[in-house]
């Protein structure tokens, strides 16, 4: 699906179709609490039913969460562990509740780096959930921007050969298809939670336009009420595309 914001002006509505998220903060929610970080990570996952619950009720119909990043790797193994415990946890329990929910599941990211039995897990849940219809659920896991960017480049040579010899062919159209996240339109919105202002290395081909919302607070403290907030300010946003203002008031 094709919806670049450099080559088109894109559509915009009340509601974002596509919202991506940074859930930051885990670590400090817990250690606020006296409690160990894997304790927020734990918590986090209730916020995640949140989000995804309120999500399909407003009508969003992509939403992407950055649960683990390719840089994640270098933090304490027993931290890393129970990451991916509560993953594969999640898999095995929550996939009944997103089929009723009409969730669709895709998992993107170098997954070959996951253990066998997780990479089964992700395999089977998006197998199991590939005909829902209401909201595309993107978890980003082992995710890295420039990896994506990377690895839609090398399938591109793979497919086209004759590109090596004329990369002045190469345009935006051709690689946008190998991109991890190629059935999605680009994020209308971006929410990162925690307080920090940066990417981290989350989509950054697709958020070329993308509106960027920062909030304190922390992800297991997210809710619908946070979310809400988010849409209030994303509406309150205008969306020029390169225009100034005066061309989209001759617009309306
Ligand atoms: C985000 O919370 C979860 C992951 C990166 C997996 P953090 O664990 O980064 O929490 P803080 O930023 O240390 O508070
Ligand atoms: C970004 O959070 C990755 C995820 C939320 C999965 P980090 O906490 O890892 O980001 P930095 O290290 O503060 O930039
Ligand atoms: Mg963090």
């Amino acid at each position: 699906m094709s919806t670049s914001s450099t080559r088109i002006i894109p559509n915009v509505s009340d509601t974002p179709r596509h919202v991506a998220i940074i859930m930051d903060g885990n670590g400090r929610w817990a250690t606020k609490r006296l409690l160990p970080r894997t304790a927020g990570h734990a918590r986090g996952v209730q916020a995640v039913r949140r989000v995804v619950e309120a999500c399909a009720r407003q009508g969003v119909e992509y939403l992407t969460l950055f649960a683990f990043s390719s840089e994640n790797w270098r933090r304490p193994q027993q931290e890393v562990s129970l990451l991916m415990r509560l993953f594969v946890q999640a898999l095995e329990k929550e996939v009944d509740k997103l089929i009723k929910q009409g969730v669709r599941l895709r998992v993107v990211g170098d997954l070959g780096a996951f253990d066998e039995h997780l990479r089964d897990l992700i395999r089977a849940a998006e197998a199991r959930t590939v005909h829902n219809t209401t909201l595309t659920l993107t978890i980003a896991a082992n995710y890295g921007g420039r990896w994506d960017v990377l690895q839609a480049m090398q399938k591109m040579l793979r497919a086209h050969p004759e590109l090596a010899t004329a990369p002045g062919d190469i345009d935006e159209t051709l690689l946008d298809p190998y991109l991890a996240m190629a059935y999605a339109p680009e994020p209308e919105l971006f929410i990162r939670t925690g307080g920090e202002q940066r990417i981290s290395n989350f989509l950054i081909w697709q958020l070329a336009y993308t509106e960027l919302y920062f909030t304190d607070c922390f992800w297991p403290d997210f809710n619908a009420k946070e979310l809400d907030r988010a849409f209030a300010w994303y509406r309150s946003r205008e969306r020029r595309f390169g225009r100034t203002s005066a061309q989209l008031t001759e617009q309306e």
